[in-house]
């Protein structure tokens, strides 16, 4: 199967040319001007950008969680993620005590691959970090597996790993090339806020975000920061959604320290005055979105290179599952929606002017490529899987749940304008989406080996 892509505007991470882009068995095989073939399919990209496709290195599909499973399959999430341009999806495969990292991912994949309609991979989230799994570290790496989540809260939920834990991993982390994430923030501050506003009845949504303010979470920033120093250890910070905790990172990335730090739409967009609003559960996520002092600062560390990438942490609840917690804020699920609306929205925004085009690609797709190790990903450049993105800069968009992918029954997007939308996603040179239709199929998503950081 070959075509061309003509009269585009190709943007990388770091160029911005008006090239033609040739694909040839879900490859790209050339990119250049005067790509002259005639007896290939022609598609005119004429008016519009040409990217590479996004990576979303944080998902939770099927996942099962506070206490019920998230409303997305496999099936759903990754029909969502191509009408959304993201052609490459992390998602979370969580251990259960006495479980191997690869008999988790094994089990994991039994689930995703005869369901994804793009590519995937996994992060394994660690629960339960015996001797034997730091010795499977390296057997990990065999099978294409680098990177591990460890939660530095959801204690009741037996999902928390302590200091030691993390300590160790870090350890080994630096001897077998994996790289290690944290969620962080600090469970006992939350869990006696928690007992506070229950004993007060201060139940509702805003108590979620009382119950887990900036510092709770900036604590934890640092005391992973903290780690990663000491043991020397590069560390990937997942969903950092705080001032205090961007600050540290500028600090421990300015002395020189590896240091990642990954944030998502969600808190570049929307503030902690969510949860105030009527249907405030729909936000609940963990950690909660913040205020406008620390969305400025992630602001200003995406402009300052210290964000690396974003991500969705895409976790959809159902109305009905969120409104197990109409009366008691900690029975709603954590999560959030934002797999389809990722690229969009940070496109939207360098539309705007707020950051360039080459910076959303990085930000979405090449720096996630490289910190995960998917050496085939990432960029439009002749020997590239050929997953492209056709974004049509002019059209004006609304976001509305009728016109979204996901099995959920809303979107926390609802009604957010966007300059700029996605028209078409190719995955390895197939057509997925296009002008608002899905169009892939279950299983064709390939798992990705991953193969260690490259930055
Ligand atoms: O609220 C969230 N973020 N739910 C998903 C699990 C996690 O902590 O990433
Ligand atoms: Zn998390
Ligand atoms: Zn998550």
């Amino acid at each position: 199967m070959k075509f061309l892509i003509k009269n585009g505007t190709v943007i990388n991470s770091d160029s911005t040319v008006k090239e033609d882009v040739l694909v040839c068995d879900g490859k790209i095989a050339a990119v250049g001007t005067n790509l002259c073939n005639d007896s290939v399919e022609t598609v005119d990209a004429t008016g519009k950008y040409v990217l590479p496709g996004a990576i979303d290195s944080h998902t939770h599909l099927q996942m099962p969680f506070n206490g019920t499973v998230s409303a997305d399959s496999y099936f759903a999430g990754t029909r969502a993620a191509a009408c959304g341009g993201v052609t490459t999806v992390f998602d979370f495969a969580i251990q259960r005590k006495g479980m191997g990292i690869c008999q988790i991912v094994q089990e994991r994949d039994a689930l995703c691959s005869p369901q994804a309609c793009v590519d995937y991979s996994f992060h394994v989230a660690l629960t339960d970090l015996t001797d034997e799994v730091l010795a499977e570290f390296k057997d990990a790496v065999e099978y294409g597996l680098m990177s591990y989540k460890l939660f530095m809260v959801y204690k009741k939920d037996g999902l928390m790993m302590n200091d030691a834990d993390i300590y160790k991993a870090l350890e080994r982390s630096k001897e077998t090339g994996a790289l290690i994430a944290v969620h962080a923030e600090n469970p006992d501050i939350i869990d006696m806020n928690i007992e506070k506003f229950l004993k007060n009845g201060q139940t509702s949504a805003w108590y979620h975000y009382l119950s887990r303010p900036e510092y709770a979470e900036a604590e934890a920033d640092k005391r992973a920061i903290h780690w990663a120093k000491t043991t020397g250890a590069p560390l990937y910070i997942v969903h950092l959604a705080n001032e205090d905790g961007m600050n540290a990172v500028a600090d421990a990335v300015s002395e020189g320290y590896t240091i990642y730090a990954e944030t998502c739409p969600q808190y570049l967009y929307f503030t902690s005055d969510v949860y105030k609003r009527e249907d405030g559960r729909n936000f609940v996520c963990s950690p909660p979105m913040k205020g406008q002092a620390s969305q400025d600062a992630l602001w200003d560390g995406i402009q300052k290179g210290l964000i690396s990438t974003i991500a969705t942490d895409h976790c959809p609840f159902t109305t009905e599952q969120k409104d197990w917690g109409k009366d008691n804020f900690t029975k709603i699920p954590n999560g959030c929606m934002g797999i389809e609306n990722l690229y969009p929205y940070m496109l939207s925004e360098a539309n705007k002017g707020r950051l360039s085009f080459n910076k959303a690609v990085t930000l979405c797709s090449k720096n996630p490529a490289d910190i995960f190790g998917c050496t085939e990903k990432g960029a439009i450049l002749p020997g590239k899987d050929a997953d492209i993105v056709l974004y049509d800069p002019t059209i004006d968009f609304t976001i509305t749940n009728d016109k979204m992918h996901s099995d959920c029954d809303y979107t926390i997007w609802e009604g957010v304008p966007l300059k700029g939308y996605v028209t078409s996603t190719y995955s390895r040179g197939r057509l997925v989406f296009k002008d608002g239709k899905f169009l892939g199929e279950a299983g064709w998503g390939e798992f990705q080996k991953c193969a260690g950081r490259k930055i």
